[in-house]
């Protein structure tokens, strides 16, 4: 919910005006003074609060503030002799914090100078400032879920994600339940984002803030508030980007959305649409259904169920993904409510170096009793090829009018599998932008045993 606009800025400033005074303008560990949008960024009482958009609006810089704001003596509560005020800062890797000018090397730029003249001081190996009031600002990366376990006893009054649309949801909720308000202590809690759109994130954090329908507060950021940048420089770096990129980042634009791909386009997807109308009566020959576990906490696992008919033609009749990495009933329902098929195999992606002989065992254990009773067969396949080039058949086939999907599927779902057609692409750091396509490789991983059976 975009609270730029429609919020009472003269109501809220009224009352927090003193308190912005003494604890951002007049805070000696903060060297910016923030512009309009910063300050209602930085005023707003909303325990949970997200600042997105255009790139060089000043986010990393405000977060930095908000997590800076309640670090001095002055609030060491009457009686006490340190303040409890604990905040971390999150990116997704350890380069993404220190790279030159990014929110971490930009700390150490307004804080180093002043170890000597105010006692802060940093701790390089914990990537920590200790503060002479006690209080502590701690970066740390998120790259891997398992690097959530060094979290479970911290208690926090501030996280601060930078990029928030790197990151997936769970690792966002589980850092918003580690903050924990003190008794006795003013400081409120804070859970503070920024971001660009685009990124694997990008449709939680969207959904979560930038929708209408969405409840939670956001704050739109533009380049053009922010009029410490050479915007014209500026914009000249903006425009050598890919359109899609420029879309995201020029424009702030979170509904951008590429149309051409290198395969296929939107438009050849959408004329692949059919209903079961017109394919119930075709006879079916073949049936698969493949799977692309999910594995890093990223991903998902996703399920496509492939029906290949004698006329040559091939629906996916079903899709469906989940972010959990164990969907044992999801899978079992996703079977069984695909039966009439007569499905023959479940093949699942076999990620090179994984332990899943472990988790072909598990899959066949949990299955056994389907198996028996369709006589499926549950395997996995190790692909030589890249993702890219597992599309591309299937590709080839919509194009060819041969390959169809099942208009009833689950609209979120299509929509997953049209853009990762459409944003596919060989090149690995291209693809580390977009969120990994589960449904597309699950369906190849579907087409590769049809592909096995019958020559296409
Ligand atoms: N209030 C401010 N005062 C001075 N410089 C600022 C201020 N806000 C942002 N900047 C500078 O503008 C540049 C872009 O800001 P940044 O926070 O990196 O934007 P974003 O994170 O939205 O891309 C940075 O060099 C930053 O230090
Ligand atoms: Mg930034």
């Amino acid at each position: 919910m975009n609270i730029a606009e429609s919020t009472d800025w003269d109501g809220i400033w009224h009352n927090q005006r003193n308190h912005f005074k003494a604890t951002i303008y007049n805070n000696d560990f903060i060297p910016h003074k923030p512009f309009t949008n910063q300050v209602k960024f930085l005023i707003y009482p909303s325990e949970e609060l997200f600042y997105g958009g255009q790139a060089g609006g000043g986010k990393s810089d405000c977060l930095l503030m908000s997590a800076l704001q309640y670090v001095e003596d002055k609030h060491i509560p009457e009686g006490e002799n340190k303040l409890n005020y604990n905040a971390l800062i999150i990116r997704r890797t350890l380069e993404d914090l220190d790279m030159p000018n990014a929110i971490m090397d930009r700390a150490k730029q307004w804080l180093l100078p002043l170890e000597d003249k105010l006692g802060v001081v940093w701790k390089e190996k914990k990537k920590r400032f200790i503060f002479p009031s006690g209080a502590t600002l701690t970066f740390r990366y998120l790259s891997h879920n398992k690097h959530l376990n060094s979290y479970q006893g911290a208690e926090l009054q501030f996280v601060g994600f930078d990029e928030l649309t790197q990151f997936p949801e769970n690792q966002y909720q589980y850092l918003h339940s580690r903050l924990r308000k003190l008794e006795d202590s003013d400081i409120p809690i804070r859970m503070r984002s920024a971001s660009n759109p685009g990124g694997i994130g990008h449709d939680w954090v969207k959904k979560r803030f930038i929708d209408e329908e969405s409840s939670l507060p956001f704050i739109p950021s533009s380049y053009t508030d922010n009029k410490y940048l050479n915007q014209k420089e500026y914009v000249k770096q903006l425009d050598k980007l890919d359109e899609l990129t420029k879309l995201q980042l020029k424009y702030g634009d979170w509904n951008a959305i590429l149309k051409e791909g290198l395969l296929i386009n939107r438009d050849g997807l959408k004329s692949a649409l059919i209903s079961y109308n017109i394919y119930k009566d075709w006879q079916p020959a073949f049936c698969s259904i493949g799977i692309d576990p999910a594995s890093t906490g990223n991903d998902k696992f996703a399920m496509s169920c492939l029906v290949y008919f004698n006329n040559g033609n091939i629906v996916l009749v079903d899709l469906d993904a989940t972010p959990s990495a164990f969907p044992e009933e999801r899978l079992k329902n996703f079977i069984i409510r695909n039966a009439k098929w007569n499905p023959y195999v479940v093949n699942f992606e076999q990620e090179p170096g994984s332990d899943s002989t472990y988790a072909l065992k598990h899959w066949q254990g949990v299955l056994k009793d389907l198996v028996s009773k369709y006589g499926i067969i549950v395997k996995k396949t190790q692909s030589s090829n890249s993702k890219y080039n597992r599309a591309r058949p299937t590709a080839n086939l919509i194009r060819q009018n041969r390959l169809f999907f099942d208009d009833r599927i689950n609209p979120e779902r299509l929509r997953a599998l049209f853009n990762q057609y459409v944003y596919i692409h060989p090149d690995k750091e291209v693809m580390k932008e977009y969120p990994s396509p589960d449904e597309l490789d699950s369906l190849g991983y579907g087409f590769m045993e049809i592909q096995n059976i019958i020559r296409l």
